[in-house]
């Protein structure tokens, strides 16, 4: 996929996105070009660039189908990890309740993390669906990652429903991913009921009683070649529309 920098104010034709994971200035550091206010009813974007994003994003775990770490040993910068949780925060939300949090784990907090999952699952799992192998990835995944990010959704009782506020928390995911995408980042939404337990919530800070937790938000650099989709293409989009003029 060919890899854009954008800096400086927005120009029309310009590349809007700081898709540049390649190009990085002396210190290391990845230059990030993202504007992140909409100036104008004018985007100057090349449409044809969003579309590959979106083709480009790939689920990416933290470990392979082996067990081996499938992240590079290297950190996410902070600005880029502000960056993509600023994305988040544009997505759509009916009712501007902007129901999405948070919660970022790096550094030695994900072993925490491991840890609670862990024992979550062994205590929260009935005996003859209790797969030991599940327990192992589930805490791998936490500790491989370079970045956790727990998926939360706070709702605004009696505004909106739950599932649309579930959905403004998807399209915020969403902006996480291929922003990450972009950046030349794997990410791998991982989902389970233990994440959505009362007390998986409590260890979130999540305690109101309506509160959710709809995933975990696994990112880092990945350690291999960029993956092709698993299964290949999607089935036809032909497939799943129908056309009334
Ligand atoms: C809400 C949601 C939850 C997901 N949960 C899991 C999961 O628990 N385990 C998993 O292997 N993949 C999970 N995925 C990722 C899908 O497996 C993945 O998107 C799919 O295989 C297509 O691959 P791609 O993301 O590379 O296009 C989840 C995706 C979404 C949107």
């Amino acid at each position: 996929m060919p890899i854009f920098l954008f800096s400086g104010p927005p120009r029309r034709h310009s590349r809007p996105f700081g898709i540049d994971a390649s190009s990085r200035s002396g210190s290391g550091q990845v230059k990030i070009g993202f504007w992140v206010t909409p100036s104008s009813s004018q985007m100057p974007m090349n449409p044809a660039d969003i579309s590959e994003l979106i083709r480009h994003r790939r689920t990416i775990k933290p470990i392979t189908s082996t067990g081996a770490p499938n992240y590079q040993d290297r950190a996410i910068e902070p600005a880029v990890l502000e960056q993509l949780l600023d994305n988040a925060n544009w997505a759509p939300t009916h009712g501007l309740t902007e129901p999405w949090r948070f919660v970022i784990f790096q550094g030695a907090s994900r072993f925490t993390l491991a840890e609670f999952l862990g024992s979550a699952y062994e205590q929260n799992t009935a005996r003859k669906d209790f797969k030991p192998a599940k327990l192992g990835k589930m805490r791998l995944y936490a500790e491989q990652a370079t970045v956790a990010i727990a998926l939360g959704m706070q709702r605004h009782t009696g505004v909106i429903s739950a599932e649309e506020e579930v959905i403004a928390v998807a399209c915020a995911v969403q902006n996480i991913q291929l922003s990450a995408a972009a950046l030349g980042l794997g990410t791998f939404w991982s989902s389970s009921p233990v994440y959505d337990l009362p007390t998986t919530r409590q260890f979130f800070g999540w305690t109101g009683e309506t509160d959710r937790c709809l995933g975990i938000l696994y990112a880092g650099y990945p350690a291999n070649r960029w993956p092709e989709r698993k299964h290949g293409q999607p089935e036809p989009i032909t497939e799943k529309v129908e056309w009334r003029n």
